[in-house]
């Protein structure tokens, strides 16, 4: 994170603190203090000129931070909207996902962080209904059945390992929830989609990877299926509340 070089002196008014929170490293004075400080996050003036005529809250959104009036904790940018806002869906529409949508859930995928920056994931992107229909059938048959575990969901983006990584699992799952969040914040829908472990070693799994011209087939491990497109109605159900104590604080 780099500063952006804003500093904003107020006359009169002595910085008590400086900014943790955003990129513009600038120095926090009151009363903008006494807020922040009740909020327990350190935020900077950045804005607050320009903050002036509209609401006293108008500069956090500028520094991508606002007040949750809810449950009254600080809630930052867009990144952290979208993943409290994210819900696997259900039910899809009969849309592929447009390719720049796509494209960019995908090098989301890649930008995960990964053991050792070894990168042992390898996603492969399925577009065409037939290959779409027989991993649906695969994944079903994992479990017994035959229904249509991806929901009806046109595309989707498996998640494969090198299982000689100690970290490869690990690793795919970072990927799998890069993409979830990517979706999201580009107006696709997704849901995981497991068993992807099972399906990849049937010798039908082997034979598909070695077709699709996957590299190092044989050493690939399914993680998991992103399954991807557009929410039909009723695709999503609204989240369960956060357990009890999901997070103990050890200061
Ligand atoms: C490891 C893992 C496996 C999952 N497998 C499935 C699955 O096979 N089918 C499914 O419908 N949802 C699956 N899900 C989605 C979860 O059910 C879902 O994330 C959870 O209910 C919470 O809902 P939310 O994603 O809307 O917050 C899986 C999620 C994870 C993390």
């Amino acid at each position: 994170m780099s500063g952006c070089g804003t500093r904003i002196v107020l006359r009169g008014q002595k910085p008590l603190a400086l900014c943790d929170r955003c990129p513009c490293f600038g120095s926090l004075f009151p009363p903008l203090a006494a807020l922040t400080f009740a909020a327990s996050s350190i935020i900077c003036a950045f804005g607050l000129a320009s903050a002036a005529p509209r609401s006293p809250y108008r500069h956090l959104e500028l520094c991508g931070i606002a007040l949750n009036e809810r449950d009254g904790t600080t809630m930052t940018n867009e990144v952290l909207n979208t993943m409290k806002t994210r819900r696997s869906c259900r039910c899809y529409l009969d849309k592929m996902p447009e390719p720049e949508a796509l494209n960019a859930v995908l090098e989301a995928g890649t930008w995960a962080p990964t053991g050792m920056g070894r990168q042992s994931p390898v996603i492969v992107c399925i577009q065409n209904k037939a290959d779409r229909d027989t991993l649906s059938k695969m994944n079903a048959a994992v479990m017994g059945g035959n229904g249509d575990p991806f929901y009806g969901a046109p595309c989707v983006a498996v998640v494969l390992v090198d299982k000689t990584i100690p970290t490869c699992v690990e690793d795919g799952s970072l990927v799998m929830g890069n993409m979830l969040n990517a979706a999201e914040s580009v107006g696709l829908s997704a849901c995981w989609i497991h068993r992807a472990k099972e399906m990849f070693e049937t010798a039908e799994g082997q034979a598909l990877l070695k077709k699709w011209g996957v590299p190092n087939a044989e050493n690939l491990r399914g993680v998991g299926n992103c399954i991807l497109g557009y929410a039909a109605e009723g695709g999503k159900k609204a989240p369960a509340p956060r357990k009890e104590n999901y997070v103990v604080l050890v200061k």
